[in-house]
């Protein structure tokens, strides 16, 4: 696996903890190792990531993204655009491609390393996309990591996986597909 963002540098002891399959890279590097990629930066980055590394990203069998356009860091121009656009997961298409699942966007990255294989029922990840392949691809992954994939959507519901709607925080699969059926 590799690790990136524009100064890799500041990655090496996150890296160094993880163990010999974990790798820093720039992201160039990062973005045409693998065949799956995970993005999670702030939203005012993703037009220039589209611009620079769309056409590769494309290609990629699934890119995950857990941005989210937020008004008090990101602007309200940008969330703007995003809601003409169709929300946040047919926004981000536009610039990472057909491939795009939504998913772990609004579970707190603190809680992560305690959710994941979770005892008793595990916490649900809702996730979104439109590729049917990008989707088991996905669903495979939040599995292996600990956590129940649960499929809402094409991109178009892409738009609740944020936070602050009721699919915020975390959920059992059972919670997640009772509450995804009041949202269109
Ligand atoms: N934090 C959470 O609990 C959480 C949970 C779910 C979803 N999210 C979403 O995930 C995204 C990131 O959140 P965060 O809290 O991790 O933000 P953050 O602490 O600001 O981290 C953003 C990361 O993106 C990198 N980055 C910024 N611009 C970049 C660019 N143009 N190209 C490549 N890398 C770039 C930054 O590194 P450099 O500055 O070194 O490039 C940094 O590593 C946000 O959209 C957020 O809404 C966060």
């Amino acid at each position: 696996m590799m690790f990136s963002s524009r100064h890799p540098d500041t990655l090496k002891g996150l890296v160094d903890e993880l163990g010999p399959l974990a790798r820093v890279g720039t992201v160039a590097e990062a973005v045409e190792f693998g065949d799956v990629v995970m993005e999670a930066v702030p939203y005012t980055a993703m037009e220039q990531i589209g611009r620079d590394y769309g056409n590769t990203l494309a290609k990629k069998v699934l890119v995950i993204d857990v941005s989210n356009p937020i008004a008090r860091r990101d602007g309200a121009g940008i969330v703007k655009w995003v809601d003409e656009h169709g929300g946040a997961g047919l926004a981000t298409a536009k610039f990472l491609g057909a491939h795009t699942v939504r998913a772990f966007n609004a579970i707190g990255s603190a809680k992560l390393s305690t959710d994941a294989h979770r005892q008793g029922e595990l916490v649900g990840v809702p996730i979104a996309g439109d590729d049917a392949h990008a989707m088991d691809i996905a669903s495979s992954l939040i599995r292996e990591m600990g956590f129940k994939p649960v499929v809402i959507g094409g991109l178009a519901m892409g738009k609740y996986l944020v936070p602050g709607t009721p699919l915020g925080g975390e959920h059992t699969a059972d919670e997640i597909r009772q509450i995804a059926t009041n949202l269109h």
